[in-house]
């Protein structure tokens, strides 16, 4: 099938925009790093996963399509992806300090598509942590979130996908120089700290 991208008027705006992409594992911490980036430095926080909830609020069609894709831990379709960061990006962009781009690219295509359409990225921050680590804490938050995928099932396919589609990601920013990684095993503050010695070079 041939996926068609449209590009957006509005887009040329972001040609110099800051771009720092957030990339990790499911549980590995994006969400809860990124959050207290916003506070430091002010950027704007984009990210797919929340942009895709909320697309699937709407109850149409289309929104039980992603809840089903997103139950099962896979990869919902780039095009849908890409038009919520295009808009949303094109909405923000006279306000913006740069984005903080939170669970983007996840395959390879994604990020060649971005940065065709859109601009290159500044920084790839990956946000790592183990598999072990990373399902205890999504099983803890299954708990109380509600979320369709925070069940054991569902995670050992969430890690999957990220191993399998993720990964070369992350080897292709490293032959860039753009990947820089940190320890998400130590405590939240902890993670904050190397991801300031990170950004403090970009910001
Ligand atoms: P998404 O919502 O992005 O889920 P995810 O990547 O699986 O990761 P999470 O958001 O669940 O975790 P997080 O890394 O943000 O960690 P958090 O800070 O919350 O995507 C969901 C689905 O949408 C995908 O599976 C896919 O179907 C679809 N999708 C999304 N983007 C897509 C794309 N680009 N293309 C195609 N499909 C896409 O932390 C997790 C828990 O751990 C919390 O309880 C937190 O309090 C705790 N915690 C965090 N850090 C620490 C720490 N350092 N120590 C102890 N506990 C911690
Ligand atoms: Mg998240």
């Amino acid at each position: 099938m041939t996926q068609v991208i449209e590009k957006k008027p509005g887009l040329d705006k972001l040609k110099n925009t800051k771009i720092i992409f957030v990339v990790g594992g499911p549980g590995s911490g994006k969400g809860t790093q990124c959050e207290r980036i916003v506070q430091k430095y002010g950027f704007t926080h984009l990210s797919t996963g929340d942009l895709l909830r909320e697309a699937v609020q709407s109850k149409s069609e289309r929104g039980e399509q992603l809840n089903a894709l997103m139950k099962q831990g896979k990869l919902v379709p780039i095009e849908v992806v890409l038009d919520l960061l295009k808009e949303n990006m094109i909405k923000n962009a006279d306000k913006s300090k740069g984005f903080l781009i939170d669970g983007y690219p996840r395959e390879i295509p994604q990020a060649k598509k971005f940065e065709e359409l859109i601009a290159p990225c500044n920084l790839v921050l990956y946000v790592k942590a183990s598999d072990d680590t990373m399902t205890k804490r999504l099983l803890h938050r299954g708990q109380t979130s509600g979320r369709v995928d925070d069940n054991e099932e569902t995670i050992k396919q969430r890690l999957k996908t990220f191993h399998d589609q993720t990964f070369p990601v992350l080897d292709l920013y490293e032959k860039q120089g753009k990947l820089a990684e940190v320890n998400s095993e130590l405590a939240p503050d902890d993670v904050f700290t190397e991801v300031r010695a990170v950004l403090d070079k970009v910001a």
